[in-house]
């Protein structure tokens, strides 16, 4: 099925399918590193609101969840700017962090997040994230745990937005 957002028409690209099987490996594993510890997993919104639910479903002991909010896309473009509307509501210090993302791109959202929150002191901080775009990063951003590398091309669908619209749609969409 292709899709219409705006100006743009969208493809299939991953599936509802391959994604939940991803998630559930990627909680599996979360699961197994951090037995005995209670990480707080931090959500990047909008993005992350999907595998954030999707991940957490599956993961297996005691965790907390809070969510952050930062801006730096527009239409297709990173515009090169980003800027925080929600922030960290809890204390960090001595806590293992676990942050989500949909996708990792330039990188640079992460990179003005990590910089904030080292400056709580957290006891360990990891990546984990649906989407790498490893040819778009610009910082030095290692995530550790990836769903899916991809190549840089603009996608949609499953929290993914562009410029408001598609993020409701199970699948993943990239653009024709
Ligand atoms: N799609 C939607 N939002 C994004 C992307 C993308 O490919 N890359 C970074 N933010
Ligand atoms: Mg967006």
């Amino acid at each position: 099925m292709i899709i219409t957002l705006h100006d743009k028409s969208f493809e299939p690209y991953i599936k509802e399918v391959a994604i939940q099987n991803r998630i559930n490996a990627i909680a599996e594993q979360i699961s197994d590193d951090y037995k005995g510890k209670t990480p707080v997993f931090i959500s990047m919104l909008n993005g992350a609101f999907w595998f954030t639910a999707d991940l957490l479903k599956n993961y297996d002991g005691n965790c907390e969840v809070s969510f952050v909010k930062f801006k730096s896309y527009h239409g297709t473009e990173s515009t090169g700017t980003v800027t925080q509307s929600v922030g960290i509501d809890v204390d960090l210090s001595g806590r293992d962090i676990i942050i989500l993302e949909d996708i990792v791109d330039t990188g640079k959202t992460l990179s003005v997040f990590l910089d904030e929150l080292f400056k709580h002191t957290p006891a360990s901080v990891k990546i984990a994230s649906l989407l790498l775009k490893p040819n778009a990063l610009k910082y030095p951003i290692k995530v550790d745990y990836t769903g899916f590398e991809i190549p840089n091309d603009f996608i949609v669908g499953y929290g993914l937005d562009y410029d408001g619209l598609g993020r409701n749609y199970k699948d993943i969409y990239v653009v024709k």
